[in-house]
């Protein structure tokens, strides 16, 4: 694996080995990046999770962290993004991990750029690294994926995490359902009655309203959002036995999920946020370990170390 950008280029086998090194990170296993590789981060969207996890993250597999500040940056200036990662490239930079706003805005690294790219999340495209901490916090709860039913509760439509669990969790033998708006469901079948999968769902996946991302702002109040869609404490208790309840948050209180809800025994979304270090540690191996084998790193020949 050269780079992270999409779930639909993984394998089922490659999806499971970087599970099992997350499990094998949480059970303490230290990581097997046998030089010291150097990260920075790209984000030119807000991030407090996903920033934060995968700075952890690389620290803890031994890699340095330069700083790089979107908002400060020669971006601001007209710089593409093709020139700003060459240009960290040959600074030394090994990896890089970009949030940006453009669907696919990593097809104009594909050809030129050596360095590894990571996608923290591309416009309404996808979030590779959020999903396989999802697939993480759900092979953990239920030791498979094979007949479960998940339902994504949402803005599916504008949802990169909707879209990137869709594709894992299908392949991966779940039975994946979603629950919107009627104008929100996208490509996909979807239903629009909380009646249809609130009883037989192993896991609900809550979404974010992605405000950002609608040219149109919805006619919908947050209490009529909630009523409708949300998960209220009285259908909290119709759920399954064993059923959990998740969200990649931000989390709107009260909107997506009853505010008493966040923390209930159900409840995974911070659980999910602990696991992203382990997950993004095992991605972070994979990638950089894969270039060992194949390619000097730059910041040895630059540095000359
Ligand atoms: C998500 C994202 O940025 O796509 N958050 C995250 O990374 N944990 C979901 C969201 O913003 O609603």
């Amino acid at each position: 694996m050269k780079n992270l950008l999409s779930m639909e280029h993984l394998t089922n086998e490659e999806i499971l080995y970087i599970l099992d090194r997350a499990q094998a990170f949480e059970q303490g296993e230290p990581s097997q990046l046998t030089k010291t590789y150097h990260v920075a981060n790209l984000f030119f969207e807000p991030s407090t999770r996903t920033k934060t996890s995968f700075e952890m993250a690389e620290r803890q597999v031994g890699c340095t962290v330069i700083p790089f500040d979107a908002g400060f940056s020669s971006a601001l200036k007209g710089e593409t993004m093709y020139d700003t990662v060459k240009t960290l490239e040959m600074i030394g930079i090994d990896a890089v991990v970009i949030r940006a706003k453009e669907d696919e805005y990593y097809n104009e690294l594909l050809e030129g750029i050596n360095c590894a790219v990571i996608n923290a999340g591309d416009g309404a495209g996808q979030h590779p690294s959020q999903c396989l901490l999802d697939l993480y916090t759900i092979r953990k709860e239920f030791g498979t994926f094979e007949g479960l039913n998940i339902t994504i509760v949402g803005d599916i439509s504008h949802s990169r995490v909707a879209k990137s669990n869709a594709t894992a969790l299908k392949k991966l033998g779940a039975n994946v359902r979603f629950l919107c708006p009627k104008d929100w469901k996208g490509d996909f079948e979807a239903v629009h009655s909380w009646e249809e999968v609130l009883e037989d769902s192993d896991v609900i996946m809550l979404l974010r309203i992605q405000h950002e991302r609608h040219a149109i702002s919805k006619n919908f109040s947050k209490d009529s959002y909630h009523d409708e869609f949300g998960l209220t404490a009285a259908r909290e208790k119709r759920m399954k036995q064993g059923a959990i309840i998740m969200h990649p948050a931000p989390v709107n209180r009260d909107v997506e999920i009853a505010d008493e809800l966040v923390e209930c025994e159900r409840s995974r979304i911070f659980t999910q946020v602990r696991n992203g270090v382990y997950a993004r540690m095992a991605i972070l191996e994979t990638i950089l370990k894969g270039r060992e084998q194949t390619w000097q790193s730059h910041t040895s020949k630059i540095l000359n170390v």
